[in-house]
């Protein structure tokens, strides 16, 4: 019985099927079965040694036990604002950056300092399910942009124009996306960024995947000159430095705009957690380019994931240049959420159906390459395989 306390906005949400599914693999597992899961959104690796010896360390100091200040250690803002000049290729100072407890707090930080009630925010789709959430849950309006190519699901100018109303406070991009794995590329991202900027819009852009584009260079909506005037990237330690436990990540807006967004932090968190915080500055110090380090692995298993798609009649898929994701088409099928779960109880396979990612998903099913072994993968699209040819 849902309780009459709950605001309608949240009762009215589904649940996401991660946890329902992640239930059931686990009771097929106690069962004895082998239940591969391409469900997870994580990379296969730790974190570097770097972050975990700099936690050991301090995990004895009373500076850990404390609070820091609000917006972060002054000492992680200044050496990621270093990195992340290099990185994005605009001027990025200490003051610019906020750091969070993952990006999915940054973007709940965000949405919380900009939008306001009635407010509408637009979402190319398929999108990543917490923006959807956080939107409504802040009393926002989230609005589904289907994008147009179905093939490769660039997000285009074109997607998110007809969308545009005079509510509309800004356009959220998921730049590589979860779930489809599509980067954004930068002539499209220059005109979005542009033409939004003229219409005083914002974009808020989730970079979480910004350091698995492991196939040319990734595009950040902060590159262009002029992003101070309507930009804000979002970042995590998360999936580049597999420290998705640590909770660790961050805002990068204009000071200015920081400025405020420090208030809303204090009354979430206060501040990320500062042995996170320790662990991170040594990553981001000693091993930027510690991600990099596994472009290869992530390739070889987009590799395998696309040989075994490929041999599925009934699937469609173009690999992507970056994410950790395999956003496929299923033909002929209209209930993404039946299927996924037919497929973990026959075939013991963890799928995410692509209807958790708002309308223009359904029919597909995400699968995650970044956690299972290479061997897994392979087995996986070998029962994918016997599942849609029974
Ligand atoms: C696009 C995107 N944003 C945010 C998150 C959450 O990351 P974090 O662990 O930093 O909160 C995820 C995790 O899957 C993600 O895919």
């Amino acid at each position: 019985m849902p309780t009459p306390f709950v605001r309608a906005v949240i009762r009215d949400t589904e649940l996401p099927p991660f946890d329902p599914l992640n239930r059931r693999a686990a009771e097929l597992r106690a069962q004895g079965h082998h239940v591969i899961s391409l469900g997870q959104a994580v990379p296969f690796f730790p974190p570097p040694a770097s972050a975990v010896s700099a936690a050991r360390e301090a995990v004895g100091t009373p500076a850990v036990n404390v609070y820091a200040t609000d917006p972060g250690l002054p000492s992680l803002r200044a050496a990621l604002a270093d990195r992340l000049t290099a990185a994005v290729g605009s001027t990025v100072t200490a003051a610019d950056l906020l750091i969070t407890a993952g990006a999915n707090h940054a973007f709940t930080l965000v949405v919380t300092t900009l939008v306001d009630p009635g407010d509408e925010v637009i979402l190319p789709a398929p999108y990543f399910t917490n923006h959807q959430m956080a939107i409504a849950a802040a009393g926002a309006t989230p609005i589904e942009a289907p994008v147009a190519d179905r093939s490769t699901f660039a997000v285009r100018w074109g997607d998110i124009e007809p969308h545009l109303t005079a509510r509309t406070k800004a356009v959220v991009l998921c730049n590589p996306s979860n779930p489809t794995g599509a980067p954004v590329d930068r002539a499209d991202g220059e005109r979005i960024v542009s033409e939004l900027a003229r219409r005083d819009v914002l974009v808020v852009s989730d970079e979480t995947y910004m350091q698995l584009v492991f196939e040319g260079a990734h595009w950040s909506a902060a590159a262009p000159a002029e992003w101070r005037r309507n930009v804000v990237v979002i970042g995590t330690f998360s999936k580049s430095f597999g420290m998705m436990g640590w909770r660790v990540g961050f805002v990068l807006a204009d000071a200015s705009l920081c400025e405020q967004a420090v208030k809303v932090q204090d009354a979430m968190i206060i501040c990320a957690p500062v042995i996170s915080q320790v662990a991170a500055e040594a990553a981001v110090r000693d091993d930027w380019n510690y991600p990099l380090s596994f472009h290869g692995d992530f390739r070889r298993r987009r590799r395998i994931v696309q040989e075994g798609l490929g041999r599925i009649r009934r699937l469609a898929w173009t690999p992507t240049r970056g994410g950790l994701f395999a956003f496929t088409r299923v033909e002929g099928c209209d209930d993404s959420t039946a299927l996924s779960n037919a497929l973990l109880d026959q075939a013991h396979v963890v799928t995410i159906p692509g209807a958790a990612f708002g309308q223009a998903g359904e029919g597909y099913l995400r699968l995650s390459y970044g956690y299972a072994t290479p061997d897994d993968l392979a087995e996986a699209t070998r029962r994918l395989a016997q599942f849609f040819t029974d």
